[in-house]
């Protein structure tokens, strides 16, 4: 294979004399120096896609646009929290794990947004002290929570409300977050969103900005967003009708999908934006108010295709199945612990054999990995040279989200680090974990009263 599609891989992938290239760097010096399994990031692509979203927020929406608020969620480490910083973007973070990285990062805290559907008194002190801009409200408890913190501190927090709009996106159940059936949010049709406004309008603490919604995740067209800043419209419509003023802020979160493999096809930021404007400007008008600012927060389509994961074939395993065909079980030194994502969701991958041509013939396999699970499984079928063989280097796309930011130590497996590359250089982000890494928290101390010990 010589060609390798734009729409899956790094901009700057490229196979030179038979091998993958990535930001300059052979797939075969990057494995030499860092080991495998090992995520790449090409540093550029990244860049380039997170300023894509910021000119093409400002180009559909000119003066009412607001932010592109990186969800931190899809990947973040603090060299990541720095490159977004330094695009002017802005940061989700929804754990004050996630706000650590972030100050770690010294993000400015007016570019912050704290999300969370249970935040602990603990993460929202945390948020009003570095002082994020604004604090995104899911449920009543935690209304008075904030009131109460943000009180303590003598502030008023800039707030937005989660609303649930109610619009089926079609993607899998487990990422799919606006249907009425879920934890987030305040729905919109029974009526729970309207008495979260009331509560929150008792706080003296709290200044309502506007409204916010997820509808999921890898969504390919504009259909459900549409819907949703349609209803989500509608209510700020009411709001302004019932409390005489007007809330500007319009953040329809991010989901905006990304192709794993060739049958994968998002449409562009451009053709998607530019519907939602439409609905926008159009909805505006009908509900009576101003065309709001209007924020997203994409994460997989700024950092998910920027990255690609390296994997050393360990062993191949023929395998004979019920109609008498066979499949080649090809076996890598990662796995679920580094991807999730197709055990989890059922989720498409595919790879290339990176450290070699072949003319060998095409054959049926299977890409698993090293966990003691059956369901470990990376890549269900995809057809690789038969010459594969352990030594072997295999390269995976599109790794960049959801990928480092859910790995595991399940069977005491390390994680992976992350390698960031351009221009022939590499450096690490993320260094991989080691056993002394995992044993460090095995702790052996005598057993002690229990009210002694606060
Ligand atoms: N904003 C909020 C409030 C979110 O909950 C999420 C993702 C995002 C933005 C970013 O969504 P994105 O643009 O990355 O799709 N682990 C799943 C995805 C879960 C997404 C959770 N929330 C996966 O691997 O597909």
């Amino acid at each position: 294979m010589s060609e390798l599609s734009a729409k899956i891989w790094p901009k700057s992938a490229k196979i030179e004399n038979g091998s993958l290239e990535i930001g300059g760097c052979s797939a075969i010096d990057l494995v030499a120096k860092y080991g495998s399994p090992i995520f790449i990031l090409d540093e550029a692509d990244l860049r380039t896609r997170a300023i894509d979203w910021k000119v093409q927020l400002s180009a559909a929406f000119g003066a009412n646009s607001g932010s592109v608020i990186y969800a931190g969620k899809a990947f973040l480490s603090v060299e990541i929290a720095k490159i977004i910083e330094e695009l002017g973007l802005a940061l989700d973070v929804c754990t004050g794990g996630e706000l650590a990285v972030a100050r770690a990062a010294k993000f400015p805290a007016e570019r912050l947004e704290m999300h969370g559907n249970n935040k602990s008194e603990l993460e929202i002190s945390e948020a009003l002290d570095y002082g994020v801009a604004k604090i995104v409200v899911d449920s009543v408890s935690e209304i008075e929570r904030v009131a109460r913190l943000a009180k303590e501190r003598k502030k008023v927090q800039e707030i937005l409300i989660r609303l649930t709009p109610g619009v089926e996106a079609h993607t899998h159940e487990y990422i799919s977050t606006a249907h009425e059936d879920v934890k987030f949010g305040f729905s919109i049709a029974s009526g729970a969103a309207w008495e979260a406004v009331t509560e929150i309008a008792k706080h003296e603490t709290l200044r309502l900005m506007g409204v916010h919604a997820h509808i999921g995740s890898q969504i390919f067209n504009e259909e459900a967003f549409v819907e949703t800043a349609t209803r989500l419209i509608g209510f700020m419509g009411r709001f302004a009708k019932e409390y005489k003023r007007e809330l500007r802020e319009l953040n329809l979160g991010g989901g905006f999908g990304i192709a794993y493999t060739e049958s994968d096809n998002p449409i562009s930021a451009e053709k998607m934006l530019s519907s939602i404007c439409k609905i926008v400007a159009t909805e505006s008008t009908n509900a009576g108010i101003a065309i709001p600012r209007v924020s997203i927060e994409p994460g997989r389509a700024i950092i998910g295709p920027s990255m690609v994961t390296l994997y050393t074939v360990g062993t191949t395993k023929e395998v004979e199945l019920e109609n008498g065909d066979t499949r080649l079980y090809v076996a890598v030194d990662g796995g679920m612990s580094d991807n999730i994502r197709t055990a989890l969701y059922g989720a498409d991958y595919i790879t290339i054999l990176a450290n070699r041509g072949s003319n060998s013939g095409l054959r049926n396999c299977r890409v698993v990995g090293k966990h003691c699970e059956s369901g470990d499984i990376l890549i269900k079928e995809i057809a690789l040279p038969s010459d594969i063989s352990p030594g072997d280097l295999l390269a995976i796309p599109a790794t960049g989200a959801y990928g480092r930011s859910m790995a595991s130590n399940y069977n005491h497996v390390p994680r992976p680090g992350v390698i960031s590359v351009s221009n022939g250089t590499a450096r690490t982000i993320i260094r991989s974990e080691t056993a002394a890494d995992l044993l460090a928290l095995d702790i052996s101390e005598p057993a002690r009263p229990i009210r002694e010990q606060k």
